[in-house]
This record gives structure tokens, sequence and C-alpha cells, in this order.
């Protein structure tokens, strides 16, 4: 019988995903075997505060998703002491801490800023590193690795703010190459937000607009028109696996956020059905783009299927959902790795990248 560990899950956030954050950490704490697990419920509030919650929040009011109010439960933090990492909460109780699970979609939780701060804590924590995670979290420069590694990427134009703000007509000559329709994202969040379809080329401005309201950097995408959706989940360190494949058949015109996470907006067929050949492709170029931005523990990568195009990398996240709709655990489930046994193997992999570092003597 090993010894029962101590584990911080720390949800919500600053970011958009906020909600998003919430449904998953939700659905992790129940997959917890509790005689195995002491769990400590760590909830950021939008405004970025620490709370210890003796409760996972609840959505308030039909359709709502929840959220971590403020004022809720005992402020908390991390201590940062060489070799022993705690959480304090305000009234002076100290708890020592085994492993962090941070499930925390978007800015400040999935793009390396909190990895840095459990770094600095060395306290052992689920998934990619500073590097992967910024990396991860950024559209533009994944897909600069990934073609690096020989990835076929969707074509695409990266657009930084003071240059919309100085030229416009330059970005639509840039634009325009890439034929319609457009996709525009911002190139640093998830969960579809601040994502638009573009038919008309007049619509672009506004899109542009609206993806740089979220980030000081936004992508236009030729949209992949017709393509199959196929999602494939790797877990691993230095020999990362790849599961089977998924495929994700949208109702929405696009993969969008109420689809995700609200409505039953898309089904999700696993495993996909593809030739054997393709499957064993997607699942090799899967590892291949985990080891591009040098991922760690998990990231779920995203295909686009065409005809004409073959296999091209959409993206890689690092943080994956785990909602009970969400495709990183339901594509384990049908590789033969179970809910409570995938988050086992996340734990063990956090402690095992944990203790390299510390032997090389990186960790405090
Ligand atoms: N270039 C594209 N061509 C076709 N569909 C796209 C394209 N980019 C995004 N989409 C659609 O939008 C969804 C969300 O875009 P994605 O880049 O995956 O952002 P997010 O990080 O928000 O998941 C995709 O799942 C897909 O349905
Ligand atoms: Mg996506």
């Amino acid at each position: 019988m090993t010894k029962r560990r101590r584990i911080a899950i720390v949800f919500g956030g600053r970011s958009a995903e906020h909600e998003v954050s919430v449904v998953s950490a939700r659905s992790v704490l129940a997959a917890l075997d509790p005689e195995r697990y002491e769990v400590l419920m760590i909830g950021i509030d939008k405004q970025g505060r620490w709370r210890q919650l003796d409760a996972l929040p609840a959505a308030l009011g039909k359709g709502a998703l929840p959220a971590v109010h403020d004022q809720e439960g005992r402020g908390v933090s991390l201590a940062r002491q060489p070799g022993d990492s705690a959480l304090v909460t305000d009234d002076g109780t100290r708890r020592e801490i085994d492993v962090v699970f941070p499930i925390l979609h978007g800015p400040f939780g999935e793009d390396g800023t909190i990895q840095g701060m459990l770094e600095l804590a060395g306290v052992p924590y689920v998934g990619a590193g500073v590097l992967g995670s910024a990396v991860g979290m950024d559209k533009a420069m994944q897909k600069a690795l990934f073609q690096a590694a020989g990835l076929r990427v969707v074509p695409h134009e990266v657009v930084h703010d003071r240059d919309w703000e100085r030229d416009r007509d330059a970005i639509h000559e840039r634009a325009s190459r890439l034929g319609l329709p457009l996709f525009v994202k911002p190139a640093t969040l998830g969960s579809s937000v601040g994502i638009t379809k573009v038919k008309r080329r007049e619509d672009l401005a506004a899109a542009l607009e609206e993806a740089l309201s979220y980030a000081s950097k936004a992508l236009i995408e030729r949209s992949m028109e017709g393509a199959r959706e196929i999602e494939c989940a790797v877990l691993g360190n230095d020999d990362p696996i790849a599961s089977v494949p998924g495929e994700i058949v949208p109702n929405a015109e696009f993969y969008d956020y109420r689809a995700k996470y609200l409505d039953e907006g898309a089904a999700l067929v696993v495993p996909a059905d593809l030739p054997p050949g393709v499957s064993e492709e997607i699942r090799r170029l899967s590892v291949v783009a985990f080891r591009a931005i040098e991922a760690a523990g998990m990231a779920r990568v995203d295909f686009f299927l065409t005809e004409s195009d073959g296999i091209v990398v959409n993206e890689i996240n690092t943080i994956p959902g785990f909602t009970p709709v969400s495709m990183y655990p339901k594509m384990w489930e049908a590789s033969g790795v179970s809910y409570p046994e995938l988050i086992d193997r996340l734990f063990d992999l956090a402690i095992e990248q944990n203790a390299r570092e510390r032997k090389r003597g990186r960790t405090l």
C-alpha cells in the first residue's frame, strides 16, 4: 500500500476559460479515489486570488457555468521553501503537498506562468514545463516549431496588433493570399474564444479587432473547408505514447465554445473511423508534435484531415479539457487506460519530471 498522496487541484483562474476549468476540475475530483488521495481544492477567482475551498463551486442557475466566487473559502498561498512545498491558508495552517494538478486553461494557467511559479516552489506538477506550456499556448509559435519538425500546418499569417494599427492595407494584402473563407483567432487563447469565420473581405477588420481584443497577436488562417477534425491524446515524458485518435463532428458551423461545453453541440467518435494507416500516421505525428514543443506529461494534438491536404496539424493543447464530454480522457479510455489510471499516471509523470530536475540541482 503506497502512501496517500496529497494533491492540490488548482482551477478557475483569470482567463476567459475560467468556467471550463471548474467543470474539468469537478470531473477530475470525482475520479480520484479518496483512499489513495487527499485533495486540496484551490480555486483561483477571476481577480487572480487563490482560495482554498471546501467544496467545488456549483453553477448558479439554469444554463450557467460554475465559477469561483470572490470571498469564498480561505485565502491560500504557496510557500516557497527548499525541499518543502506547502500551501498556507490565511489562518496560518500549513499543508505540504505532493503534486499540483493545474487544471487551468488559457492565459495564466496553461501558458507557463503558473508552471514557472511551481518551478520556483520546487513542487511537482502535472503537464508541460514553462517552455512547452508557453509554446503550447501560442498558436503562432507552435506552428513555427511544427513546421521545423516537418509537420504540415494550415497556411496562415501572423498579425501583431502594432502591425494592424500601422498598416491595415498590408494586412489585407497578406490575408488576400489565403483566399476565402478565413479563420481569424487570437494567438494565445483557447476554447474558441475570440474566433471568427470570415466569409467576406469586408468582415476581416472586425474579426481582427475582435481577436486582438483578447491577445496582442492574431492568426489569419485559410479555412480548411470540409476537413474532418481528428484529435489524438499523448501521455508520457521521455517516451510519450499516443492514444487511438478520435473525431469531433460539430453540429455548429465550427466547434465553438457553446458546442464544446454547453450544448451537445458535437458528436465525439472514439476511435475515429479511419483506415489503419491513417490512424497510425496520426499517432506518430502526435508524438512528433509533442516533442516539437517539448511538452511533458500530457497533451492533446488536434488535426484537420482533408482529401487534398492530407493530415494537417491544427494545434496542441498542453492542458486538455477533463470535462465529462472531453476528448482527452475518452481517447485514453478507448485505448485501455481508464480515467483513474490516467490521473495516476499523470501524477507519477509529474513526480518523475520533478525528481529529475531535483537531481540536476535545478530545483530549490
Ligand atoms: N483554419 C481552420 N479551418 C477550418 N476550421 C477551423 C480553422 N481554425 C479553426 N477552425 C474551427 O474552429 C475550432 C476552434 O479553433 P482552434 O484553432 O482549435 O482554437 P481553440 O484553441 O479555441 O480550440 C476548430 O476546432 C475548428 O472547428
Ligand atoms: Mg482547438
